[in-house]
């Protein structure tokens, strides 16, 4: 496993990033944690120092470009960024979803992620490289929902399949650089955006071990993550099908609802 020294981390008061935050906390490694929730954040970032690690926490909201790319400029050589914050909304009972809506999901999950990749991809190329000729790693957390038009989540499946195609597209010319990108595309992950699904979830994991698989891949230097893969095979297949079918076979889960509180 590669030894990160200094990582950046949004959406670590919560889920998947708070479980990302405390696998990478260690005696000797540098955090840097946002995320909105002041209260959580910092149960988050002692949860961290506990283990021996330096933590920097920022409630932050990664909408705000200005205050991320001063952030992410302050924060001195970073091993590894994860562009992890995000939201998730629903057309509840299958209404069209409002643009309203839609505008919401897209800054937080795909303005969200430009405001914190860019300027750690551009930190980064002025970075040393390490032994192994790597500058840094950015790691882009997307999901399965990129691979299918879902009725029920038009803006969440468009803003993932954006920043995942975003992400693949720019780790190759970023490699050369010496910067290592990576698509995470995770399948049902317990976490409070879980939580509010009412429909079953097939190969639902816990936060740890989803966190497990994606520092595994980042350090591989994978160009996509996909996990669990059997999930990711059949969303493909779906996105395969005519709309007219994958339409008719992915509107059979109810919606979720709207937005999530505080939005
Ligand atoms: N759970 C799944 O099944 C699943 C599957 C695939 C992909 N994902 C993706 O994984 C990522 C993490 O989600 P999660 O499941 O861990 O959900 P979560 O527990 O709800 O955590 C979401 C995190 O994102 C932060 N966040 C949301 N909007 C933000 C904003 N505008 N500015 C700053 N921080 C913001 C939240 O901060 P506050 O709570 O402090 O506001 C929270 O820390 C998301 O990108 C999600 O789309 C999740």
């Amino acid at each position: 496993m590669v030894a990160y020294r200094s990582v950046l981390i949004t959406g670590a008061s919560s889920g998947l990033g708070r479980a990302l935050a405390l696998q990478c906390a260690a005696p000797g490694v540098e955090l840097h944690l946002s995320g909105r929730d002041a209260t959580r954040l910092e149960a988050a970032a002692t949860e961290c120092r506990t283990r021996g690690a330096a933590v920097q926490a920022r409630v932050l909201d990664v909408r705000d470009a200005a205050a991320m790319e001063a952030w992410i400029a302050a924060a001195g050589r970073l091993d590894l960024v994860v562009a992890n914050a995000g939201i998730s909304a629903g057309t509840g009972d299958g209404r069209p979803e409002s643009a309203a809506q839609a505008r919401v999901v897209f800054a937080a999950n795909l303005d969200g992620v430009l405001n914190t990749a860019m300027p750690a991809l551009a930190a980064m190329r002025m970075q040393a490289p390490g032994a192994d000729g790597v500058r840094g790693r950015i790691g882009v957390v997307a999901s399965i929902a990129a691979f299918v038009p879902v009725p029920g989540a038009p803006a969440y499946c468009a803003s993932k399949a954006a920043v995942d195609v975003w992400t693949v597209a720019t780790a190759a010319v970023a490699r050369p650089e010496g910067v290592l990108m990576t698509s995470i595309c995770p399948g049902y992950v317990r976490t409070a955006m879980t939580a509010r699904n009412r429909f079953p979830m097939p190969g639902l994991m816990d936060a740890d071990r989803a966190a497990r698989i994606i520092l595994r891949g980042l350090a591989a230097g994978r160009r996509r993550i996909v996990f669990p893969w059997w999930m990711g095979f059949a969303a493909r297949l779906a996105g395969l099908l005519p709309p007219r079918l994958s339409g008719a076979l992915l509107s059979i889960p109810p919606g979720k609802d709207g937005l999530p509180d505080g939005h």
